[in-house]
């Protein structure tokens, strides 16, 4: 059991939470991921860690109620517990002083892109940091962004805060001004998509972090496999990064899509898609 010791609600969709997870911190590194059980008969849901510390042996997760596990985790609260959290799993971000990066961060993509930031400015990178979100409310993490880069801005669709617009956008305009020696970009599917071929005329390398549907996180089912160069790869062991530029993104975005009717028929019963919850 894994006792939730912090829970913040960011928005009325986004929840932070702090679990007890001393295993898991102690080896967590940047770019890596869990799959948890809320209880026995829950179903296996993978979540990025955002962040860690080891010395309280707590790591932090940010999710996004979607479906009908996330909705129910919104539901926990601090003192509840975890039934379990496999991991780390994945491979973790290859980190280098690389010169100049840029790190975007797009919806609850901020959480993923935190530890990867952190990382790259501890490894003596120059990190700008773009955060984008729908609207004002949907922001979060600002200040903690900001604490690991060199410059932050912020983007939101509707202006509500920050400056106007996507952040593809954003990255042309930095872009612009100087030279860029890599990027990383987490966020939906659309979004890292047209991040990729923002980037590709730019010249400049760019790694993903997928998230397709995962089962075992152990590369042995094949539910998470994505075409990457035209090879195929297990995006809970090969990955989950990968260059934008060799991603199929169109099958990636297929694949997510086949379960849909079935996620949609879970959510409306209440039940986790194959057994019946507590
Ligand atoms: C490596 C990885 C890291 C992730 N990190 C985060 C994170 O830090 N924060 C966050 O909010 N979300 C993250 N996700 C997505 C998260 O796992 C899904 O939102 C969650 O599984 C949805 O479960 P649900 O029962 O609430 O919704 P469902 O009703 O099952 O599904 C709702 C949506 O979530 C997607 N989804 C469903 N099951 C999975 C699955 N097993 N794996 C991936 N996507 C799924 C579906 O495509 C669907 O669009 C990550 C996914 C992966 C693969
Ligand atoms: S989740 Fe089963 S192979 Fe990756």
């Amino acid at each position: 059991m894994h006792k939730i010791v912090h829970k913040q609600v960011l928005s009325p969709v986004i929840k932070l939470f702090e679990v007890e997870a001393p295993k898991l911190a102690a080896k967590a590194r940047a770019g890596q991921f869990f799959i948890l059980r809320l209880h026995d008969q829950g179903e296996r849901i993978p979540l990025t860690i955002a962040d860690y510390d080891r010395e309280k042996g707590t790591i932090t997760t940010i999710f996004q109620e979607v479906g009908y596990t996330t909705k129910q985790m919104g539901q926990l609260n601090e003192g509840d517990s975890i039934k379990d959290i496999v991991g780390p799993l994945g491979e973790p971000t290859e980190i280098e002083n690389y010169g100049t990066v840029i790190c975007v961060g797009g919806g609850v993509g901020v959480a993923p892109i935190h530890p990867i930031a952190k990382a790259l400015k501890e490894a003596g990178n120059k990190v700008i940091t773009i955060i984008g979100a729908r609207n004002k409310e949907l922001l979060f993490w600002e200040e903690k962004m900001a604490a690991v880069s060199d410059k932050l801005i912020v983007c939101t669709d509707d202006g509500s805060y920050g400056h106007k617009g996507f952040v593809t956008e954003m990255v042309k305009q930095v872009a612009a001004e100087q030279e860029i020696n890599r990027l990383w970009a987490i966020g939906p599917m659309p979004m890292m998509r047209a991040m990729a071929a923002t980037t590709k005329p730019l010249g400049i390398k760019t790694i993903v972090s997928l998230n397709p549907i995962m089962v075992d996180g152990t590369g042995m089912c094949g539910a998470c496999r994505v075409s990457v160069g035209g090879e195929t790869k297990f995006a809970c062991v090969d990955g989950p990064e990968f260059d934008a530029h060799l991603v199929d993104f169109d099958l990636a975005m297929r694949r997510v899509a086949y379960y849909k009717d079935e996620e949609k028929r879970a959510a409306a019963k209440g039940m986790c898609g194959r057994e019946e919850a507590e």
